[in-house]
């Protein structure tokens, strides 16, 4: 159990379990908000003011349907309707189904960041989880955060759950070809080269994003739908179905009718999310090419179980698994080639024998299961999806560095970085994630093409929030001989549809005494990809000196949710959760991670 620090004066000496939310530790239903005195004749009469008949409000169980549908939120616009079919569902299966609204989080639309607040989410979803009378929930999903929002506020929770995702927009047309996210980026230097006119890109912005639905590239929104399926909390098959495709109501009325069996057996998320299931999903976040991002939400769900997951578990599954999957960016096919080749039940059935066959998934049925399946079906090829025997890469597309420069750790996703970066050595350039662009266009910046960019005070805390990294800035001087691509090393995230050799998330960052806070430029910097370092050749006299010679560091924000999370929030390799938040002892982990630190300088 967590007992974290008093620096805030927030008295947080004992989380509550997850156990703590219901009596008795058996199913939930005929719970006391149904009891005959006047509390619960109150809740019925108010449910039934609200639409619900007599028969309705006294039916077992009753589903939650956790909604982060917001017209601020596009991506997660299609789940007004999906929370309909899901409401069919739960109807049909016996139930009576309340829809609740959420926090709801747009990548592209919240400023700082949306990574600001994934926590603060997390714990709108808890508290109307674990206060309302309701027995269990369907949580809906889509866009980056708000998919790990849910998960973890619905683990911390501890009622029966299950989640249904957006699922991804539409593709679009410019230029007489289909689009997908990614496109934008690649199309931004022809508009700024004057290649792209005003009536172009007028057009581009009208079908760039064409529906509603989550980012179509393997992106975080995939990757953690992906997820969702694999730790078993959205039903197998559902993560790659189009937001606008009519399977997705069907599975919206599948999703209900299950959340009523699961209310019924008392199946919670800690049943559910084990630490095989976990597994399963490093396994496939591995052979997938996915989202950098699922290495801090996955953390972040499972602290709120009290399974400690770690970056080495990450290091270690992944040294072990093929990328089986080429999607972009990790590949060239579409994510509608990954539905077409029968979506995640496919994607397990060729990973099968490095698979924890026995995990329970969403339906009830067992990893095993869905894969034979699968074959029993006899799907046609699709060369999106390879065999364990035929894969895109060997080995994993991402990579876990360590080294006196990310003592506790950093990511390298080789699957999108060009196989000539996998080892390199230069010196580095230093950026301020505040003042990089500026920085950049200095005609003077000593910079090569075999430069570094350290780009820091991008962080968790220093940032704050850990915004995604649109590009990295590469110096004027270097972009004007035709440069357009350096290696880059930062303490902060990059969006999941990006690509480029670049080491995220170093740990500890800067704006805590990480070692990339005292970077200088000309220091010798050595990545190696393949064995998994990351070092700053700088002796350690002189690391101590710079140390002394570092300015203070930033103070908490004077007030708001922003400072509960300078003063709570946990590093990366810990999932950004905040501290009072997790189950499991993060104080030892980190010691942990520094004993490894140490052995790794010696
Ligand atoms: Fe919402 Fe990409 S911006 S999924």
């Amino acid at each position: 159990m967590t007992t974290g620090p008093d620096a805030s004066g927030i008295g947080h000496s004992k989380a509550r379990t997850r156990r703590d939310v219901t009596a008795g530790g058996g199913p939930p239903i005929n719970g006391d908000h149904f009891a005959g005195d006047a509390e619960g004749t109150i809740m019925r009469a108010f449910l039934r003011a609200g639409g619900l008949s007599k028969e309705e409000v006294r039916r077992r169980p009753i589903i939650g349907i956790c909604s982060s549908f917001s017209e601020l939120n596009p991506c997660n616009m299609g789940l007004r309707d999906v929370a309909d079919a899901v409401k069919r569902g739960v109807t049909a299966a016996g139930g009576t189904a309340v829809v609740f609204p959420t926090i709801s989080l747009n990548e592209n639309m919240l400023k700082p960041t949306s990574m600001l607040l994934r926590n603060l989410m997390s714990m709108d979803v808890e508290e109307m989880i674990r206060c309302s009378p309701i027995d269990g929930v369907v949580l809906l999903a889509g866009c980056d955060k708000t998919v790990p929002a849910q998960l973890m506020g619905a683990a911390s929770a501890g009622k029966p759950a299950i989640m249904l995702t957006a699922g991804p927009r539409s593709c679009g047309y410019f230029q007489g070809r289909s689009i997908v996210t990614t496109d934008i980026w690649t199309l931004a230097p022809d508009r700024f080269a004057g290649r792209i006119d005003d009536q172009e890109w007028d057009e581009l912005e009208g079908t760039f994003a064409p529906t509603v639905g989550t980012c179509n590239v393997m992106g975080t929104a995939t990757t953690m739908s992906i997820a969702a399926e694999v730790v078993g909390m959205a039903l197998p098959g559902s993560a790659a179905v189009p937001a606008v495709d009519s399977r997705r109501r069907d599975l919206g009325e599948r999703t209900g009718a299950r959340a009523v069996e699961l209310a019924r057996e008392g199946i919670r998320p800690d049943d559910v999310m084990t630490p095989a299931a976990f597994d399963n999903a490093i396994r496939v976040l591995s052979a997938t090419g996915g989202s950098t991002n699922e290495f801090i939400h996955l953390t972040a769900i499972a602290g709120r179980l009290g399974i400690s997951l770690g970056l080495d578990r990450f290091e270690d599954i992944g040294k072990q698994t093929p990328q089986v999957l080429g999607v972009r960016p990790s590949g060239d096919f579409a994510l509608e080639d990954f539905d077409h080749a029968g979506g995640v039940p496919a994607l397990l059935a060729v990973l099968e024998p490095l698979l924890n066959r026995d995990v329970v998934l969403a339906d009830g049925r067992t990893v095993a299961d869905v894969a034979a399946a699968v074959r029993n079906a006899k799907p046609k090829p699709n060369p999106c999806l390879r065999s364990l025997d035929d894969p895109f890469l060997d080995k994993s597309g991402l990579v876990v560095l360590r080294g006196s420069l990310a003592p506790r750790g950093a990511i390298f996703k080789r699957s999108a970085a060009p196989r000539k970066f996998w080892t390199h050595r230069g010196p580095a350039v230093v950026f301020d994630y505040h003042n990089a662009h500026e920085r950049a266009k200095d005609p003077n910046l000593k910079a090569s093409p075999d430069s570094v960019i350290v780009l820091r005070n991008a962080g968790i805390v220093g940032a704050p929030g850990m915004p995604e990294i649109d590009f990295v800035p590469i110096p004027a001087v270097l972009l004007n001989a035709g440069i357009t691509e350096l290696v880059c090393v930062t303490d902060g995230r990059m969006s999941g549809t990006e690509g480029g050799p670049t080491a995220l998330h170093v740990t500890p960052e800067a704006a805590v005494g990480g070692p990339i806070g005292l970077v200088r430029d000309g220091d010798e910097i050595v990545l190696d990809a393949i064995t998994g370092k990351i070092d700053l050749r700088v002796d350690e006299e002189e690391l101590a000196r710079r140390a002394a010679e570092a300015p203070p560091r930033d103070s908490a924000p004077a007030r708001g949710y922003e400072r509960l999370h300078f003063q709570h929030v946990l590093q990366a390799d810990q999932g950004c959760d905040l501290d009072f938040l997790v189950d499991y002892d993060w104080q030892q982990q980190s010691l942990d991670s520094r004993h490894t630190a140490e052995e790794l300088r010696q």
